[in-house]
């Protein structure tokens, strides 16, 4: 009698074993389906120039974007998710120095990597935020990267990007954005220049930020990095409708809200819309409040 139960236990041990195994290899095989598509886009060039008020406008927006978050502050690349079931990622090095971008990464290549989430094969970038950056008008694109190309070389090879079983069937099931460029509408046409003031549209046009953690409706709810605190809702509905402009202000340059909190870095990443203007905060607090 015993050894029956044994055996079964046994047989139903080794079928439930199969069958995971059975599911990791149909996300794995999903996951490489999604990274090795190939698309098809036609890159609508711009010019990009390289004058000192231009880089300087682009280093506010290698700022207020958040690049050094997983760039690096000198762009020489950084591990910003080391999580092994998750996987293993870091920005590149996107210097001209050893381990940094080739020769042969021209404006096109910069264009693609931005705003159409592809690397120079035309294959998905994984995890770079290309869906929030394609929505920049073409002054700010020709900024940033005018910024980033004048940065002086850094010698650090990046360690190539490690993909975790969970992180994959996270992804395959979407609830990582691991491919910027399945969220992208590739024949999108930017704006030359939005006008940049204190208004409901530059506020509009700012929360593209803003949009991969509280949602494009801006009322929060699950974080998207799994096991995160949950995300907040800021619009008028929200705490945010009933602070004041100088409250909003001082709330995402210390991370101190009205109601006592201290906001954590690592949930609110408030040290980057410390670095925001005046005006840019005042136009997302306008916004904000409308919704
Ligand atoms: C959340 C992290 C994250 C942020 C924020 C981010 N990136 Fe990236 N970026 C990545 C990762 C990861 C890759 C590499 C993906 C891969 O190899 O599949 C990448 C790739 C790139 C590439 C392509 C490099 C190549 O070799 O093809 C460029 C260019 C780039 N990023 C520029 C930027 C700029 C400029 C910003 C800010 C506007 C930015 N990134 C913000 C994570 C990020
Ligand atoms: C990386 C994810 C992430 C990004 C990007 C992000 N937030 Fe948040 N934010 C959070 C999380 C998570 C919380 C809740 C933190 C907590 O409850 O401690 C939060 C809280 C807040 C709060 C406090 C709300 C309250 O009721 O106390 C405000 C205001 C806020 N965010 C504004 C913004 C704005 C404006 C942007 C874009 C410029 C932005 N956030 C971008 C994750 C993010």
């Amino acid at each position: 009698m015993f050894s029956k139960i044994m055996k079964w236990a046994a047989i139903a041990g080794l079928g439930l074993l199969l069958l995971l195994l059975l599911s990791f290899g149909i996300f794995s095989f999903l996951f490489h389906q999604h990274t090795n598509r190939q698309y098809a886009v036609q890159v609508r060039d711009i010019p990009i120039p390289d004058d000192s008020a231009t880089i300087a406008a682009g280093r506010h927006l290698y700022e207020i974007k958040g690049c050094g978050e997983c760039h690096g502050a000198n762009l020489g690349g950084k591990m910003f998710v080391n999580d092994p079931p998750i996987g293993r990622f870091s920005g590149p090095n996107l210097t001209r120095g050893k381990g940094g971008l080739p020769v042969s990464f021209d404006n096109t290549a910069w264009l693609k990597a931005m705003r159409h989430g592809l690397n120079a094969e035309n294959k998905p970038l994984l995890l770079m935020p290309s869906q929030e950056f394609t929505l920049m008008d073409d002054h700010d694109m020709a900024a940033i990267i005018a910024f980033c190309k004048a940065q002086p070389p850094v010698n650090v090879p990046t360690p190539p990007v490690q993909v975790g079983a969970l992180g994959k069937i996270l992804s395959v099931a979407g609830k990582i954005p691991m491919f910027p460029a399945e969220l992208i509408d590739h024949s999108r046409q930017q704006p030359k220049q939005v006008v940049k003031a204190a208004t409901v549209d530059y506020g509009r046009y700012l929360s593209a930020s803003c949009q991969g953690c509280h949602r494009p409706t801006l009322t929060g709810g699950d974080n998207p990095v799994p096991g995160g605190v949950p995300v907040a809702n800021i619009t008028a509905t929200g705490n945010v409708g009933k602070w004041s402009k100088e409250e909003f202000i001082t709330a995402l340059r210390t991370g101190k809200t009205p109601e006592g909190k201290q906001l954590q870095v690592g949930d609110m990443p408030w040290n980057m819309t410390a670095q925001y203007t005046d005006d840019e905060l005042t136009a997302l607090y306008l916004y904000l409040r409308s919704l």
